[in-house]
């Protein structure tokens, strides 16, 4: 049972330095998978499993554990409180560990110490190396180590029921554990094929656009209905019953098909959205596989993952506009302009001004909205931004930074980069807290931003982001945006009005160049 160990102990590991980077979504993610992997791993070498042989302060040990991931996940909610929740984390990642270890009194903790080690060091090189912007596709690939885990930890049980603690008196599996490991087997596997599907769309091994199979509906069903009917085949069936072997088989590989044929129909640029769901499912699984191992902290860490993972697809799908139940479903993000790079656009007049003009007019004024978005962190200009707000202060101007809860590609995606650079907390605001602001600010300032502001979402119905809250910033005074090209679209493809207006004038550049190029004209 060693090799549920690595994966997984990888994906913590290298969760633990993306909590760095990136501190909010994922980070729970990672300490409860680091959790999980000991979980996962210490029954298989342990005499016997199930908490019926767990003495009680090893209970207790395991609540204060599920108490402490609470607690993270509660610092984790704000960038101020972050780093207490990340220890807090790890406090009850270590708790849970350690009391695993010694209640089931591991004899080969070298073995384990080795392959915690390892895939330790893989991970935190992995996460070290990659990029901000290619965080959800390192998410997406663990996420199906994490699914590939628990597959193998429910064959293993299956195999092995013993050695789990899951038989009655007679030696035969207990009707729930077969519910149990039949649950956390598909939804293991669900997990594993559609995290690889979206782990190599969204790094680009794969075409992103969506591949729609004439009557999927139907197949997805029909699929889903199967592995229902072989769980509940496999769950009725006589103990090594003919066939039952490939009851629980069969169902495992139909829920590898059936993540496949979910995630393919999706855009590879709905994927963060999907990288999130995936990542509920994977929570759900360690939950069930907890059942089977009668381990409370499994459980607990389970469902803390899988519900903060739903709950963060529905806020990322509101803020998208996208309807929740066909993400679930599938097959949603099949706009045929979502995503794509726009079609021709007419040729409209605008106004390019230069770092000087923008300078010039944002020492002038006396309130200034920063608007960040993907191109800022694509340029990586958050540390010269800040210089710009910190100069813009000094000459008595009020700046206040405004994000919106879908901007860039990952939740929380622009309050890291701006924590990264050290910009204070009480200048950062959410799109509900700030958007009345615009109509008595004098500038707002787009740094990279673009479907966030684009006012088609309140007017055309035909847009495809039209429904998606954004910020109003065309009754600002006056407008600066930053982009490279007039070519360049946002993520939704669509033309913005903004660029047009009379009070806008575009700085076509690099967002870091151009910004560090105003600094230097501040001076
Ligand atoms: P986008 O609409 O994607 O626009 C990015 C802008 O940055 C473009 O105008 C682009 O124009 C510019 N840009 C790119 N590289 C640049 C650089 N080096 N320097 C200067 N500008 C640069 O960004 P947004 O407003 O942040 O919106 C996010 C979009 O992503 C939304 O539609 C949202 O629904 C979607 N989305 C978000 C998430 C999450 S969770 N955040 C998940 C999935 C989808 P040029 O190419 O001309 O420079």
């Amino acid at each position: 049972m060693d090799f549920a160990l690595p994966p997984s102990s990888l994906r913590g590991a290298a969760g633990a330095v993306a909590i760095q980077k990136a501190r909010r979504p994922f980070a729970l993610d990672c300490f409860a998978t680091f959790a999980m992997t000991m979980l996962f791993a210490a029954p298989a070498h342990a005499a016997g499993g199930g908490e019926g042989s767990v003495p009680s302060w090893a209970m207790l040990a395991y609540l204060a554990a599920g108490v402490f991931f609470i607690l993270a996940l509660r610092g984790l909610s704000s960038p101020a409180t972050s780093q207490a929740g990340n220890r807090n984390g790890m406090i009850g990642m270590a708790l849970a560990v350690v009391t695993t270890l010694v209640t089931h009194k591991i004899a080969n903790i070298a073995e384990i110490g080795i392959a915690i080690f390892i895939g330790g060091i893989i991970g935190v090189t992995v996460a070290r190396r990659i990029a901000m912007t290619a965080m959800p596709e390192l998410v997406a690939g663990f996420h199906s180590l994490v699914g590939l885990a628990a597959v193998v930890v429910g064959f293993a049980a299956w195999l092995n029921p013993a050695a789990f603690g899951i038989t009655d008196s007679a030696g035969q599996i207990l009707a729930v554990s077969r519910v149990e490991l039949g649950l956390g087997i598909a939804i293991g596997a669900i997990t594993f094929s559609g995290s690889v599907i979206a782990f190599l769309k969204l790094s680009g091994r794969m075409s992103g656009s969506p591949i729609m199979l004439p009557g999927r509906h139907v197949i997805n069903l029909g699929t889903l209905a199967a592995i229902i009917a072989l769980i509940g085949a496999y769950t009725v069936s006589p103990e090594g019953g003919a066939g039952e072997g490939y009851l629980i088989i069969a169902a495992a590989l139909l829920a590898f098909i059936i993540g496949f044929l979910l995630i393919i129909p999706i855009g590879g640029a709905d994927m963060p959205v999907v990288v999130s769901m995936l990542n509920s499912y994977s929570g759900w699984a360690a939950a069930a596989m907890g059942f089977t191992l009668g381990n409370s902290a499994m459980i607990i860490t389970g469902a803390l993952v899988g519900s903060s993972g739903a709950i963060l697809s529905y806020i990322m799908c509101r803020a998208m506009n996208r309807s929740f139940i066909s993400v679930i479903a599938g097959g949603f993000g099949a706009a045929p302009d979502a995503g794509g790079a726009g079609g021709a656009r007419e040729q409209r007049p605008y106004k390019q001004g230069s770092a000087e003009d923008a300078a010039y007019m944002l020492e002038q004024a006396e309130s200034v909205i920063i608007i960040p978005g993907y191109g800022m962190a694509v340029a990586q200009a958050q540390h010269a931004l800040r210089e710009m707000g910190d100069k813009l202060k000094e000459k008595g101007v009020d700046v206040k930074y405004a994000i919106h809860p879908v901007a860039g590609r990952m939740p929380g995606h622009m309050n890291v980069l701006l924590a990264e650079a050290s910009v204070p907390y009480d200048e950062v605001f959410e799109l509900e807290d700030i958007n009345s602001e615009f109509a008595q600010a004098d500038i707002a300032f787009i740094i990279g931003a673009n479907d966030v502001v684009n006012p088609a979402a309140k007017t055309d119905k035909s847009s495809p982001i039209y429904g998606m809250p954004v910020f109003d910033v065309d009754k600002a005074k006056q407008v600066f945006f930053i982009k490279r090209s007039m070519g360049g679209v946002g993520y939704a493809g669509v033309d913005n009005d903004v660029f047009y207006m009379n009070q806008t004038v575009m700085l076509l550049a690099d967002a870091k160049k151009m910004v560090e190029e105003i600094v230097k004209s501040l001076d």
